[in-house]
């Protein structure tokens, strides 16, 4: 048997959003979604069996605290549970974010840490039961099992075991994704409150439902054609639709920023260049533009010519969760 599991998992932006669950427990969402993985961010995590019956949790080298140690252990309790296996564990996580991207995402890591428990506790998941797993710690984790474009099922069985990652492409098709960090602090409004608070007052919520399914057979049609026009419109189309649901909330709220507008009518404005490049957002202000990979380094330049103090990170493809290591 095994006593210590280190894995990697590459974060993921959806092109095709997630936005709000029909089920709060299993984390089943009420649409379907679609995402890029990247490899410049990801998440190593180590698991290994500790004495006592306590679990443990050190992030970016601290030890945390007993709330975030109780999310985890419920989390780990899913394997646990299926193992028939006792033990606490030991979790060491890292973040690798370039230099004070602060873009961190609980998609890498809960997609890390699920890969390791399934090789620690020999569980032998596939890839797809596994995504399942992961994703009852965090939705948007569901999809970072894989890489390149991914396409998470909404599925519709209550118990979620149809509520699942596949892979659509391998996106190694010329495609580069930037990220422009607008502001990187906390912010106040965590995507799971942000979306619940749309679900339950939202007038425009049911129209996100049914365009969202529109924009993702669209979406799938351009990736099998490898039209990146197109891909880039939907994209786009995709995720404004999503930060309009919020300000029809009540209270109504957004995540934008004055510096996210103007980040925007940038992109816009390079593309009137000849330079494809399409932007997205999720719950937060910072920007993140699909592009051509032979033109993201033209790109970046023009985007750091304006904002040099936000200079723009440049990440491939990335690839499937792994192991890196096991004993
Ligand atoms: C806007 O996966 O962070 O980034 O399932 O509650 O953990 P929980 O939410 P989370 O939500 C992600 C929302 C999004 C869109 C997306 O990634 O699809």
């Amino acid at each position: 048997t095994k006593t210590r599991v280190t894995a990697r998992a590459h974060t993921n932006i959806a092109l095709i959003k997630y936005w709000g669950k029909r089920d709060t427990e299993l984390f089943l969402p009420m649409n379907s979604s679609l995402s890029l993985t990247l490899d410049e961010f990801y998440t190593d995590t180590t698991v290994s069996l500790i004495e006592g019956n306590s679990d443990q949790f050190v992030l970016n080298g601290e030890l945390q605290e007993i709330k975030e140690i109780n999310k985890i252990s419920q989390f780990i309790d899913l394997f646990r549970k299926v193992a028939g296996h006792q033990s606490a564990i030991k979790v060491e996580s890292t973040n690798h974010v370039p230099t004070a991207a602060g873009l961190a995402s609980s998609a890498s890591a809960f997609a890390a840490l699920g890969t390791a428990l399934n090789e620690l506790f020999e569980l032998n998941f596939d890839q797809t039961t596994l995504s399942t797993f992961v994703r009852q710690g965090s939705g948007s984790a569901t999809r970072s099992i894989f890489g390149g474009f991914v396409e998470w099922q909404m599925g519709t069985k209550s118990d979620g075991s149809d509520s699942c990652a596949n892979k659509i492409d391998n996106a190694d098709w010329n495609i580069a994704m930037l990220t422009i960090p607008v502001n990187t602090g906390k912010k106040e409004i965590s995507s799971r409150e942000g979306m619940k608070l749309t679900v339950e007052t939202s007038p425009f919520y049911p129209a996100w439902v049914e365009q969202a399914g529109k924009d993702l057979i669209t979406i799938k049609e351009a990736i099998s054609q490898r039209d990146f026009i197109r891909l880039g419109e939907i994209t786009e189309a995709n995720g404004m639709k999503m930060h309009g649901t919020m300000l029809g909330a009540t209270p109504p709220f957004s995540y934008w920023e004055p510096l996210t507008v103007k980040v925007l009518q940038r992109i816009r404005e390079i593309r009137g260049l000849g330079l494809p490049c399409y932007y997205t957002m999720d719950a937060g202000p910072n920007v993140k533009v699909i592009c051509q990979a032979n033109q993201a380094d033209q790109i970046k330049q023009l985007l750091d010519d304006t904002f040099p103090n936000n200079p723009t990170i440049i990440s491939g493809v990335g690839r499937d969760a792994y192991i890196l290591s096991a004993e």
